[in-house]
């Protein structure tokens, strides 16, 4: 059944007057670089998160980097990361010189598998990197318990628990993306946080060329301009609601998918979920590889537009074999329309396509 003509995009920022009254008062005080904005920014998220502070960086991907290098890992350290996963946490664990170990994910929640992440531990592991992806916790209970130090990566989820310990607030550092297509947007930009004083010093330390007394080679220019900041800060005040309405309209696609054939996302017990991403599972009719290309094909003819939530897994890349659960949700997942921007015609008109779409004959 064709709906419309018109195509729902993948994702699309809430952008309104406060965020536009922000840059403006940036633009007219005349400073525009990291200043005083920057700092407010890295305040809110620190309270945000419960944290004690944060250093506000350009990118998601340089956050982790930063990451890495001030809890000191290089070249003969190890770093274990789940395979499903953009390619930034393991490029960051390549620049830094040391080496990515990847493990596979929990089948269902796509989540990194910590009974694996366990069995992967060496005398030369110093971190883990762990990516809640989609909006939901990974397993941060048991993680937690390995002793290893924890890089959180929340570039997908803020606001998301597990047993009652809200995620970002639990590992040795907290990574964040503020790319456009994030929970809370600033056009571009990372951060990285911390309880730890001596870290956070690290971070800042690392982000300007001159940024300390001696010269550092490994110091660049990370830095964050208050312009962004601006659209970050305006964000953070709407973020309570912008989860709220995630999880309103996760409500309404699985009231809409329930009965079909697509796989919901699973939500272990002491876990929630905000959705950044509304990930199903397609249930493939026969073992063709391109079936989720075809899916994604016939969604867009729709009026819908789909993706593959993770572009390539890790293993993918590098030719590894023995990862089901990544090869698997890279063959599956499919990741519909779900941010706080989407009206309630563009979210009647997804519910008909996808029931369409996933109706069981
Ligand atoms: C889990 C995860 N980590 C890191 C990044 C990198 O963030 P950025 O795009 O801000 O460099 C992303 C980006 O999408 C991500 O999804």
């Amino acid at each position: 059944m064709t709906i419309t003509t018109t195509m729902i995009p993948h994702s699309r920022p809430s952008i309104d007057r406060g965020e536009i009254r922000a840059v403006t008062e940036v633009l007219r005080s005349g400073h525009l670089a990291q200043g005083a904005v920057v700092e407010r920014f890295e305040r809110g998220m620190a309270a945000y998160l419960g944290l004690a502070g944060g250093v506000a960086v350009n990118s998601g991907t340089m956050a982790l980097e930063v990451a890495l290098r001030v809890l000191g890992i290089g070249p003969g350290d190890e770093v274990i990361l789940p395979s499903y996963v953009c390619a930034a946490p393991w490029q960051a664990v390549q620049r830094v010189g040391a080496q990515a170990r990847l493990v596979d994910i929990e089948p269902e929640t796509f989540q990194i598998d910590a009974d694996l992440t366990r069995a992967a531990i060496t005398s030369r592991t110093r971190a883990i990197i762990v990516p809640h992806l989609f909006g939901l916790s990974a397993d941060l209970t048991r993680l937690a318990q390995l002793g290893v130090p924890l890089i959180e990566d929340c570039a997908q989820t803020l606001g998301a628990m597990e047993q009652g310990r809200a995620v970002g607030s639990v590992g040795t550092l907290t990574v964040c993306s503020f790319y456009a297509n994030k929970l809370l947007c600033a056009g571009e930009g990372g951060m990285v946080l911390s309880n730890d004083p001596v870290l956070l010093e690290r971070a800042r330390a690392l982000r300007e060329y001159d940024g300390a007394p001696s010269l550092n080679p490994l110091a660049t220019n990370l830095k964050m301009t208050d312009l962004q900041a601006a659209v970050g800060l305006a964000q953070l005040d709407r973020l309570p609601g912008f989860l709220e309405r995630r999880v309103r309209l996760a409500r309404e696609y699985r009231e809409a998918l329930a009965g079909t054939s697509a796989i919901l996302p699973a939500v272990p017990a002491g876990r929630s979920h905000i959705y950044y991403r509304f990930v199903v599972r397609i249930s493939k009719r026969g073992s063709g590889s391109d079936e989720l290309s075809e899916c994604l094909e016939r969604l867009e003819r729709q009026g819908v537009q789909c993706r593959k939530p993770v572009f390539q897994s890790l293993h993918r890349y590098l030719d590894l074999k023995g990862f089901p659960g990544s090869a698997a949700a890279e063959d599956e997942a499919l990741s519909i329309p779900l941010y706080p921007a989407l009206a309630d015609e563009e979210v009647a008109q997804v519910c008909i396509v996808m029931r369409d779409e996933w109706r069981r004959e």
